[in-house]
């Protein structure tokens, strides 16, 4: 069978497959025999105790970090080692982390057509046409033309958010990207975020913003000490956690 064949699109396939996976850093061991599924057009919510390994798995899946054994699979295949692929690779993963880690010598426009035109070689003409009309539906188009430095937090972080959207995606990893934000901030993020989980984008999202994790949310996943303890609807887990960390876990963030 030729490798097209392999690969070809499935539907009824996961989109991000983790099986057994390990992860040391040095004695420290992060990540546990971690053994995930992610279907397409599902909204994944991570959840967990700081240390507990949530942004190491994240950072495995589009591989800036290695791991010591297991498999990760995006869309049936195995994440390539280096080079060429890799690059494609991280094409089809778009990441968002905490810090609105945008290029600060570039405009806002640049930040978002830049990678479609190196990666891509898109023409600079089409990169900027689409990146306007995606810093449209993320809201921040009137922006276009500033520097980063000039945006509030929440714009910038829209601003990243319509910059890993302009790569065409399979999934969105998103790394606690509402947490070094003003609470005033807060919300315009997250409404992107419930947005795009509408129009079917499959999404892992690190988060402690429980009211976004139970209306967004199709699956949660809680993870302690480098395991995934439970997994369960959201339902499910606020109102029935089943285990002591989760039950802990919950109460201290939700009486706060
Ligand atoms: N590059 C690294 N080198 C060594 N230890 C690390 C590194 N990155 C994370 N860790 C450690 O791995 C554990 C899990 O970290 P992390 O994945 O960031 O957890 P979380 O995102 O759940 O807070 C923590 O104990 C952290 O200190
Ligand atoms: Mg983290």
């Amino acid at each position: 069978m030729s490798e097209e064949k392999i690969y070809r699109t499935d539907s009824s396939r996961p989109l991000v497959e983790l099986t057994h996976v390990e992860k040391h850093f040095g004695d420290l061991h992060v990540l546990k025999d971690i053994n995930l599924k992610v279907a397409r057009g599902e909204v994944l919510v991570v959840v967990g105790p700081s240390g507990s390994g949530k942004s190491t798995m994240c950072r495995t899946i589009n591989r800036l970090e290695t791991i010591d054994s297991g498999d990760i699979r995006i869309d049936g295949k195995p994440l390539p080692q280096e080079g060429k692929e890799l690059a494609r690779l991280r094409a089809e993963v778009g990441m968002v982390f905490q810090s609105f880690n945008l290029f600060a010598n570039k405009t806002i426009l640049e930040n978002v057509a830049l990678a479609p035109i190196r990666v891509r070689h898109m023409a600079k003409k089409e990169a900027e046409d689409q990146a306007m009309e995606l810093l449209a539906r993320v809201g921040v188009d009137s922006q276009a033309s500033k520097m980063p430095a000039q945006l509030s937090g929440g714009q910038q972080q829209r601003v990243a958010i319509a910059r890993a959207l302009a790569m065409h995606p399979k999934v969105m990893l998103f790394d606690e990207p509402t947490s070094a934000l003003d609470p005033e901030m807060v919300n315009e993020v997250l409404d992107v975020m419930i947005e795009l989980a509408h129009e079917g984008m499959t999404m892992i999202c690190v988060t402690h913003e429980m009211g976004f994790a139970r209306r967004a949310a199709d699956r949660i996943v809680f993870m302690a000490d480098g395991q995934i303890l439970e997994e369960a609807s959201p339902d499910e887990f606020f109102d029935h956690p089943k285990s002591e960390r989760a039950k802990d876990f919950l109460s201290k963030i939700l009486t706060h």
